[in-house]
């Protein structure tokens, strides 16, 4: 029985295996569920530090990974262990490898987003080697790559994805890029990187490609059919999807890797998830491609609303003809997505006044979940940044930025005109 419970094997036929030629949404609900010893229908939230061995030759063999089983809490647990799974296998969804065969992909789950992107950066660089990426990035990310990596040797060169001719040539003068990073849509204007194209030129220079799909979620994009190395994503965002828990993954192709220098960085580091958040993460993966549809459909209707609003200067909104990167989003994305932003005509003041006359869309930062959150960057994310630098990255007085919730859209569309009004 021990040993059993050890390997994470079940009684009941392993889901990870049946859910192979499954539908999506069915993925959601029992893809990486393997059951467990009491017949529970959910894998429990497994708050144990450390799991037991039946005899030290045992030991030694977990250890060695010769055979299945748990170890220690910051290694991993059943309960993320189901969440890593279901969320490789979303990526992974429909995709063939170079031999035809249904992908496979490992995931590591992190206690945040900002962890996953750490064990991916020092996972696999160095002092000296260098990343290319572009503007646009979360916030968060780019202040990693701006004060810290740095102080580990590890530079990063910022060029515009859109021209990719300065990509090239950025790449030939810098032998020492050794990683390209794409995040696509971006903020604040929603901005699309033409992942086939970029990916392509990382690749002859024999990159590693990794992309944040945390805003186009694996429901609209999957970075890896583009040849990307690695996926991460704020999974405090729609996987989640009801703003219960922060959590990160990192999702990759090469699993000899993962399970080696990866697993090495993610466990030295020290960036691991625990049980009751990939719970909460497990159980919100279950609704995930019904919450996608609706969080689209409705986007894409309050888009339209505001694009026909006087008090409206700019609607950022891939799923809008008028957005620069319509074609590219159009060509990568099945839909637009649930992340939108716009500009009041009245700066400053226009956008505190309309924050505050809401009253159904709720004043708050992040995104993903069911509700709509809405934030006003200028006064709060971004209050200590001096303008000119806000205005470079097109944060504007008036801008306001909003995650577009699964609420019945009519009430959404009602809060924001009487909110506009
Ligand atoms: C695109 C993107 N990537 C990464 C992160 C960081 O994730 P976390 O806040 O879960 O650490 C965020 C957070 O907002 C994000 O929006």
């Amino acid at each position: 029985m021990g040993k059993m419970y050890l390997c994470g094997e079940s009684f009941h036929t392993s889901m990870a295996e049946k859910s192979k030629g499954l539908g999506l949404e069915t993925t959601c609900i029992h893809g990486g569920h393997k059951g467990e010893q009491h017949r529970a229908h959910l894998t429990p939230i497994y708050a144990t530090s450390t799991y037991t061995f039946d005899s030290t030759e045992q030991g030694v063999s977990v250890f060695k990974g010769e055979e299945p089983g748990y170890i220690y809490g910051r290694f991993g647990n059943p309960t993320i262990n189901e969440a890593e799974e279901k969320i490789a296998q979303l990526e992974a969804y429909g995709l063939a490898d170079t031999n035809g065969e249904p992908l496979q992909l490992k995931a590591i789950l992190h206690a945040s987003g900002m962890a996953a992107f750490t064990t991916l950066v020092l996972g696999n660089m160095k002092a000296g080697d260098k990343i290319i990426s572009h503007h646009s990035l979360y916030g968060g990310n780019q202040e990693l790559i701006d004060k810290i990596f740095p102080n580990l040797g590890i530079e990063t060169i910022i060029v515009d994805f859109h021209d990719l001719d300065t990509v090239a040539k950025t790449l030939k003068d810098n032998p020492s890029i050794k990683l390209m990073h794409i995040e696509t849509p971006a903020n604040p204007t929603l901005q699309c990187v033409d992942m086939a194209a970029v990916s392509a030129l990382g690749k002859q220079y024999g990159l590693i490609v990794t992309a944040d799909n945390t805003f186009a979620t694996p429901y609209l994009q999957q970075p890896f059919k583009y040849d990307v190395d690695y996926v991460i994503h704020s999974t405090t965002k729609f996987l989640n999807g009801h703003g219960t828990a922060v959590g990160g993954i990192l999702i990759g192709r090469d699993i000899d890797k993962m399970k080696t220098g990866i697993t090495k960085a993610h466990r030295l580091l020290g960036g691991n998830s625990n049980a009751f958040e990939a719970f909460l993460l497990t159980n919100g993966l279950r609704t995930f491609a019904l919450r996608m549809e609706r969080h689209c459909a409705n986007a894409q209707k309050v888009a339209d609303f505001l694009d026909k609003q006087d008090s409206v200067s700019v609607v950022n909104y891939p799923g809008l003809t008028s957005h620069p990167d319509y074609e590219i989003c159009k060509k990568q994305m099945k839909h637009a997505g649930a992340v939108l932003s716009f500009e009041l005509k009245g700066g400053f003041d226009a956008a505190v006044k309309f924050m505050d006359k809401l009253q159904l869309c709720t004043n708050a930062v992040s995104l993903g979940t069911c509700d709509t959150l809405v934030s006003h960057p200028a006064s709060t994310t971004h209050v200590g940044v001096a303008k000119e630098d806000r205005v470079k990255f097109k944060i504007t007085d008036g801008l306001i930025r909003m995650s577009v919730g699964i609420e019945t859209v009519e009430d959404i569309i009602d809060d924001i005109a009487q909110a506009l009004a």
